[in-house]
């Protein structure tokens, strides 16, 4: 994975596409991302973390970047406590907030709320695809800052945003508000996935658009465990029943035993079980994060 620094020419071509967020560099044992101004270094040990603050400012002056604060935080093993980076460089005394622009989208940065600053540069591609099918009726599940919903908004969709965390779909308006986007015609609800989904089958509701993107594992309020290689299948199952005829559901995860091919595999499986028939296809490769790194996605699109 010693994949190294980007090319300048990929800068050149986020600056030309307006963006500002994205991976600058990947070794085996660390990464450094762009957000705005700042800089986030991610290390599985120090020594990695003090490797890439020296190569970032070596490089950072040979291709005349100009660098705002520097944050670092160390990506924890299974099972370990995530913490919030630290600031390394720059002014303590100043706000941990910034904005991140992609392809003339804001995104509200925080690198004081959690291990997570607010945008996984990982879906970049996937925030592409969905302005590009322009879609009507998106439903966004594990919304947390509802970067796909803005994406969606921007070409005229409704969304509705599904979060255990109130605090993330806040940030989500926020992200509307900061591109101008009035929140009218998208919902957010503050609960478990897999209560909601019923509910809205229930109702009738179909969506042409679904974002299924579960982390890992979490636990809900009452207490109720959500480990991805377990729980995917039955979510899909259900979320098949809100996707209308033509409609293109998301399947993304950064769970490292479901690659591409697993998700393929699980597709299959739901397709028959929920008596339905699509084609898949995997999205482009992210020319900022080398093969293999970064959240495994595969996008169906229904007959
Ligand atoms: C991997 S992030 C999703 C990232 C998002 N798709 C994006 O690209 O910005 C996982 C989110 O799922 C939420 N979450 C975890 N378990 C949940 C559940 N059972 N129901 C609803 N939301 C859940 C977390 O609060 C968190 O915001």
């Amino acid at each position: 994975m010693n994949f190294g620094w980007i090319d300048p020419g990929l800068l050149r071509d986020f600056q030309a596409e307006a963006t500002d967020a994205y991976r600058l560099c990947t070794i085996d044992e660390g990464w450094v991302e762009r957000f705005g101004r700042d800089i986030l270094i991610s290390f599985k040990r120090v020594l990695a973390r003090e490797r890439l603050l020296a190569e970032l400012q070596s490089w950072t002056s040979s291709v005349g970047f100009d660098l705002g604060r520097i944050f670092a935080r160390f990506v924890p093993r299974k099972g370990e406590e995530r913490a919030p980076p630290r600031l390394i460089v720059g002014d303590p005394g100043e706000n941990l907030q910034t904005i991140a622009t992609e392809r003339h989208l804001k995104f509200g940065i925080d690198f004081g709320t959690g291990y997570s600053p607010g945008l996984f540069l990982d879906q970049r591609e996937n925030r592409r695809y969905v302005r590009h099918i322009t879609p009507k009726r998106l439903l966004n599940c594990f919304a947390y800052t509802c970067s796909f919903s803005v994406s969606a908004a921007y070409v005229g969709a409704a969304t509705l945003n599904i979060d255990l965390s109130k605090k993330s779909l806040a940030r989500g308006r926020e992200n509307f508000a900061l591109n101008c986007l009035p929140t009218i015609e998208h919902r957010f609800i503050a609960d478990d996935v897999r209560a909601v989904l019923p509910r809205l089958l229930r109702k009738g509701e179909k969506f042409d658009v679904i974002i299924l993107d579960p982390p890992t594992f979490s636990r809900s309020p009452g207490g109720k465990r959500f480990q991805v290689e377990h729980d995917f299948e039955n979510l899909l199952i259900d979320a098949l029943e809100l996707a209308e005829r033509g409609s293109h559901v998301l399947l993304s995860t950064n769970c490292s035993t479901l690659r591409e091919h697993a998700l393929e595999v699980m597709a299959r499986y739901c397709l028959k079980v929920a008596r339905r028939a699509a084609t898949s296809h995997r999205p482009a490769q992210l020319p900022d994060f080398p093969p293999g790194a970064g959240a495994s996605s595969i996008w169906l699109t229904l007959r």
